[in-house]
């Protein structure tokens, strides 16, 4: 629904199982049933000073569940596995602009092999340069912590990039989606939806919680405007 001016969309809630309990994935997937799309990081130690996990495990998880798989890759050289993350399951890909040369080239790439694709930008990157590109993408990623750790603090000013984003998304009707990772919670989601945000990630805030679908039910009345 992006582009229609005064219409919004239900919020996306998107939780990142990189917080959840890797020995019961199955369980814990299961628990979210309200959930919208299930966030996937994956972390190579390089990109990132973190390991998570590869296309393996992403294959598993497209097994146990129909919803979406939005695959975050914090990854050097994720055009070398766009491959792999399609056959595992992933609905839409998500690459660092960071790590190409070309994000265009990738992108359309991506979208040739019939899945969706976004780009993610890390807190130091400006987003003005890749403002030109947007009807390339079908979602953008705006990091709101430094990537490599779930339950880090949210970075309020990281908004600015949202802003600029919906406006020129609502100006030019593109179908973009703008999504937000990292820190969201019920403290902080409300300020996100209000900035332009149409999905949200949350690892901690929801497996973090004693009832995660509650969670991802608070937050996603918080985010409703
Ligand atoms: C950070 C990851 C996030 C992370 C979010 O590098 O991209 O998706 O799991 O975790 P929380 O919601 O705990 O900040
Ligand atoms: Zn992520």
């Amino acid at each position: 629904m992006a582009g229609m001016i005064g219409v919004m969309a239900t919020p996306i809630i998107a939780p990142s199982i990189l917080a959840a309990d890797f020995t019961r994935l199955d369980r814990e997937i299961a628990a979210i049933p309200d959930a919208d799309w299930i966030h996937v990081d994956i972390m190579d130690g390089h990109f990132v000073p973190n390991l998570s996990f590869g296309p393996d495990v992403t294959a598993a998880v497209n097994r146990i569940t129909d919803k979406p798989l939005d695959v975050h890759l914090m990854i050097e050289n994720p055009g070398k596995w766009v491959d792999h993350y399609i056959k595992a399951g992933a609905d839409c890909i998500i690459f660092h602009v960071e790590a190409v040369n070309n994000p265009v080239a990738l992108a359309d790439e991506i979208r040739a092999k019939g899945v969706k694709v976004g780009f993610s930008l890390r807190p130091g990157t400006p987003i003005e340069p890749y403002l030109l590109h947007l009807e390339h993408f079908d979602e953008v990623l705006i990091m709101s912590v430094e990537p490599g750790f779930g339950g880090q603090s949210f970075m309020p000013e990281q908004l600015d990039k949202v802003r600029t984003l919906r406006a020129v998304i609502d100006e030019n009707n593109l179908d973009v989606l703008i999504e937000i990772d990292g820190g969201i919670s019920a403290e902080t989601i409300a300020q996100a939806a209000e900035a332009g945000c149409d999905a949200f990630v949350a690892g901690s805030a929801v497996y973090g919680a004693e009832d995660p679908n509650a969670a991802v039910r608070e937050l996603r009345a918080l985010a409703t405007l």
